[in-house]
């Protein structure tokens, strides 16, 4: 038996498995099991109040378990599969565990752009709820020894699929009559907004605008203490470089926002390993594209 019809028997018995997306790793649990969901908690003794994604291998996937409406169709349409998750309501039929939303009215749902994640979720025939494979609070996965090291037996198998190319989260958009940003990722605002013909609220930007559960600061944390927006770096810090500067390591020599979201788990877990070191310090990012997502995971890594 191959490793991929493995993975999907492993998930059909309520078994827990990573896969690679091109986003991070998942940790993946069938959607439909309250039992397996539960154990995802358990594994990353992550709050039970913060709710998880469902991976479907297709729009017509999607559409047995949430209500679908036209936005929701453009936006697939447009960006899947990729980094963008819709949260929108359950259906009234909708077989998925109340635990994957966290009680919630609504599920967040995402087709992944991955061969072996799609391969997957199609063996198993039912979406595959996943948070990112580490434990909670910690950093994100982008290679198989990260889960490895961050998860250890709390998994039972690892597909391995290479380093993710992407590097941080999908984009979260609540899919509504004001469509709303809960979490900057691969896919920016102005492609959705392009896509739509309408403007996206922020979580930033409208005080009004509901939050994302997942929003807690202190989110992707390394266990040593990190400063952001650094120009000099201090006597015991090192520095994880953007653009051409003189550092420790860097997130894109050339100064390119895609390559340095691809590196930035990365560096940051292994900054964190290396015992040599104290403390980091982070060049500035440009506010813009990818770097409003890579600024919002350092933000969060940097508040303890
Ligand atoms: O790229 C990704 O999205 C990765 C890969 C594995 O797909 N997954 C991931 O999952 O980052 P997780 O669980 O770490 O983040 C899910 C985010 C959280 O911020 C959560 O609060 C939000 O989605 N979320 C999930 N369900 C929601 C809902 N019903 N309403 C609002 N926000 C929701
Ligand atoms: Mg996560």
């Amino acid at each position: 038996m191959d490793l991929i019809t493995q993975a999907a028997d492993l998930l059909n018995k309520g078994k827990l498995v990573a896969f690679p997306t091109e986003t991070v790793y998942g940790l993946g649990a069938i959607a439909t099991s309250d039992t397996a969901v539960a154990s995802i908690y358990k594994a990353k003794g992550r709050p039970s109040f913060n709710p998880l994604i469902a991976h479907v291998s297709s729009i017509e996937m999607a559409k047995k378990y949430v209500k679908w409406n036209e936005m929701a169709e453009a936006l697939a349409k447009a960006f899947w599969p990729g980094p963008l998750t819709l949260v929108l309501p359950r259906r009234s039929d909708c077989k998925l565990s109340y635990l994957i939303s966290a009680g919630l009215e609504t599920v967040a749902i995402r087709m992944p752009n991955h061969p072996m994640a799609l391969e997957l979720i199609e063996k198993t025939g039912i979406p595959i709820a996943a948070p990112s494979a580490n434990k909670s609070g910690s950093l994100s996965p982008t290679t198989p020894q990260h889960v490895a090291d961050s998860l250890g037996k709390n998994v039972d198998l690892i597909l391995k699929g290479g380093a993710c190319k992407i590097g941080v989260e999908s984009t979260v958009l609540l899919v509504d009559k004001h469509p709303t940003l809960l979490r900057f990722g691969g896919i920016l605002p102005a492609q959705i907004e392009q896509v739509i013909g309408q403007k996206v609220r922020t979580f930033l930007t409208d005080e009004t605008a509901p939050r994302s559960p997942g929003q807690s600061l202190s989110h992707y944390a390394p266990c040593k203490p990190l400063r952001i927006n650094a120009k000099r770096v201090k006597k015991d810090e090192v520095l994880l470089g953007f653009g051409p500067v003189k550092c420790f390591l860097n997130l894109s020599p050339t100064g390119s926002l895609q390559e340095a979201s691809a590196n930035l788990f990365a560096f940051l877990h292994q900054l964190d390993k290396d015992k040599s070191i104290q403390k980091i310090a982070v060049s500035p990012i440009p506010q813009k594209d990818l770097g409003l997502a890579i600024n919002d995971r350092l933000k969060r890594a940097a508040h303890r």
